[in-house]
């Protein structure tokens, strides 16, 4: 893919970023999260290309946009389209650190056609683009072990990301059992699984299960700055389960995903041209979040992260509007 149709994309990511900043801190996660699709929409619609929407909102039946298949722009090139419109409602809603506006783009068939389902993760750093060792199905104390022996240090100096939920009460066990340090979130695991690979972050590994739409978002910023991660799909054992599955299977046709079995990084995004984008909603530890200046000028920032060429970019934008003033 062309730089200039991911500056497109980038222009996707952040009139959504600037929907959904209306409503931070105002406690209504749901309103910011339509305000973001909502802006995305629009914006995807006014390129021109084919895109389609692998990773999205939800199932056509209960998502009005950016749904699962939905087809979006003007006709052109054929792109996949990975997107979570606000990753981090509730960090929105609350005004917390780390909501983004997030997106994935790769050629026609080289994303995953993923569920709407949970996904068991692990990921890490450069160090461990080749695995080195590391598998989804480590003991925690083994992975640990593993990252503490390549990064030459204890496995008291490991830092562990995990979501707070209550299912991940064994792995919090395990992982304090065997000495690490654990940075629990809230919410937002794509910032969590992708932190393991910025050093300045202090993430040394990610750990434990979140929504698969952002594993593979993770997956797509992991690919571009050479980090481990691998998935595995979890539909659960409620009344749910049996219906998410079948829907998994027809999604999963003529690919070489296994339901069941490890989903390594590059078979959740199986081209090397592919790209992630993150435009700061709240104020993060990888990006800013929205700023509007009093005489009307917004401020962006932004992350590209593009496999094709490996690099990185930190992306401020200002909108000045008819009259906003423009201050370095
Ligand atoms: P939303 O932005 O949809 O609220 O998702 C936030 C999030 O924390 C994700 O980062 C994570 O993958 C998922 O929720 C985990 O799901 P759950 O909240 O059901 O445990």
């Amino acid at each position: 893919m062309q730089t200039a149709r991911i500056m497109e994309v980038l222009n996707v990511a952040e009139y959504a970023a600037i929907a959904a900043a209306e409503w931070n801190g105002k406690g209504d996660k749901n309103a910011a999260d339509q305000a973001a699709t909502e802006a995305m929409r629009q914006a995807f619609n006014d390129i021109d290309f084919s895109g389609r929407i692998v990773i999205g909102e939800g199932e056509r039946d209960e998502a009005p946009m950016l749904f699962i298949g939905e087809e979006l722009g003007r006709g052109g090139e054929e792109i996949d389209i990975a997107v979570d419109p606000l990753e981090g409602t509730n960090l929105c809603a609350y005004n917390r650190p780390n909501a983004l506006t997030t997106i994935a783009i790769a050629p026609r068939g080289a994303l995953l056609f993923a569920p709407d389902t949970y996904m068991d993760k692990i990921a890490a750093g450069s160090a461990f683009a080749a695995g080195g060792g590391l598998h989804i199905d480590n003991p925690p104390a083994e992975n640990l072990r593993i990252v503490a022996e390549t990064l030459g240090k204890p496995v008291s100096e490991v830092n562990v990301c995990i979501l707070l939920r209550d299912r991940h009460e064994g792995l919090i066990q395990a992982v304090r059992a065997a000495g690490a340090r654990i940075r629990l979130i809230d919410d937002g695991d794509v910032f969590g699984a992708i932190a393991t690979a910025v050093p300045g972050t202090g993430i040394d590994l990610y750990l434990g299960s979140g929504g698969s739409p952002e594993g593979v978002l993770a997956a797509t910023g992991l690919k571009a700055i050479g980090g481990f991660f691998q998935g595995r799909f979890d539909f659960g054992s409620d009344e749910k389960a049996t219906d998410k599955r079948r829907r998994a299977e027809e999604m999963v046709v003529g690919t070489a995903i296994d339901l069941d079995g490890v989903l390594e990084r590059d078979l959740l995004v199986s081209s090397r041209d592919a790209a992630f984008i993150a435009c700061g909603v709240t104020d993060g530890e990888m990006v800013e979040g929205v700023r509007i200046d009093p005489s009307g000028t917004i401020t962006t920032s932004s992350i590209i992260m593009n496999a094709a060429d490996q690099t990185v970019r930190f992306i401020k934008t200002i909108r000045r509007g008819d009259s906003g003033l423009v201050r370095f």
